[in-house]
């Protein structure tokens, strides 16, 4: 049998969160020891509430943990008025709050840099949210950014932005995060939105997920329905789904295309705080910091993911 990987989920679930925290759970290469939580879509209550609702809703045993209520720097910024209710909009039902699991007591901070002390090699980290807890743990213990293998982060652009006309909302939220984790060299492998635009969930997908037929189906599909009318209210219609790349990618490497990247983080625009530059002409114009996602398969990571919900609601419990 082959040896598990052991893997830390960092997130601010909100939607596409929740998706790519099932991807990932149903891996069955990667061992889930750890989920944080942060500031981002919402507050830290809500996205520390919408993880335990989702954990409790599809048995993932992993612990959570509250981490940071606010960035390093600035106000918290998040986007209910854009996602709705909690940081996850819904059009009709939605997840019970969780009744048996709680967050565990230690903050997720300290139980990240637990998790990457502890491993015996190099270990795996996902974050789908602003990096806030990723970049404390390293605030606090320097050495542990060479203790983390992989920071495998849906966030940046390496074209337009969404929060912004240059910044992606995660990148925006806590960019100071994003420049101690490239400054302290961290391997990160970045799924921005020039990536994630290319991976459209749709209406079709909604009703795939509804047809499970279940009351947690029926919660998941009305989300992904909330979901596709971000942009257009009466009519749904096709979405990027930012946060799954992070976790499809984990499973399936080969529907994705990584170019080595010089990435820097704008702390001080005026207008442009918060936009990963990334300069891809790298050795001769810049030394690499970072894998760079810029090609998908996008039809086949959608296909995948929600083949992977469809799973666990079907082996929900
Ligand atoms: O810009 C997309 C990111 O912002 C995703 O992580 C989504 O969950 C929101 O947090
Ligand atoms: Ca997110």
């Amino acid at each position: 049998m082959a040896e598990l990987t052991d893997v830390w989920f960092d997130c601010d679930t909100g939607f596409d969160d929740l998706l790519a925290l099932l991807v990932l759970s149903r891996n069955p290469s990667l061992r889930l020891r750890g989920v944080s939580t942060v500031v981002g879509n919402s507050s830290l209550d809500n996205t520390t509430a919408n993880t335990l609702a989702t954990v409790e809703a599809f048995g993932i045993e992993a612990p959570v943990y509250r981490g940071c209520p606010q960035p390093i720097a600035g106000r918290p910024q998040t986007i209910e008025g854009l996602l709705g209710e909690g940081g996850m909009g819904t059009t009709g039902r939605r997840l019970p709050e969780a009744r048996h699991r709680q967050a565990e007591p230690e903050h997720g901070v300290r139980a990240l840099s637990a998790y990457l002390r502890a491993a015996s090699a190099p270990a795996l980290v996902v974050a789908t949210a602003p990096l806030t807890n990723v970049a404390q743990a390293i605030n606090l213990d320097p050495s542990l950014a060479a203790k983390i293998s992989r920071l495998v982060v849906m966030g940046g652009s390496a074209g337009s932005g969404n929060h912004t006309a240059a910044a992606e909302f995660n990148a925006f939220a806590d960019p100071e995060a994003w420049d101690v984790v490239l400054r302290a060299g961290v391997p990160v492998e970045m799924f921005g939105l020039n990536l994630t635009r290319q991976v459209l969930i749709g209406p079709a997908d909604r009703d795939r997920v509804d047809a499970v037929g279940t009351e947690v189906a029926g919660a998941i599909a009305d989300y992904l329905d909330a979901y596709l009318r971000i942009r257009e209210r009466d009519r749904p219609g096709p979405m990027p789904l930012h946060d799954p790349c992070t976790t499809v990618y984990l499973a399936h490497p080969e529907w994705f295309t990584l170019e080595p990247a010089r990435v820097e983080m704008e702390l001080a625009g005026r207008i442009t705080r918060g936009q990963t530059v990334c300069e891809f002409r790298v050795p001769r114009k810049a030394e690499p910091n970072a894998l760079v996602a810029t090609r998908a398969e996008g039809k086949q990571v959608v296909d995948y993911a929600v083949d992977q919900v469809v799973a666990a609601l079907r082996d929900a419990p």
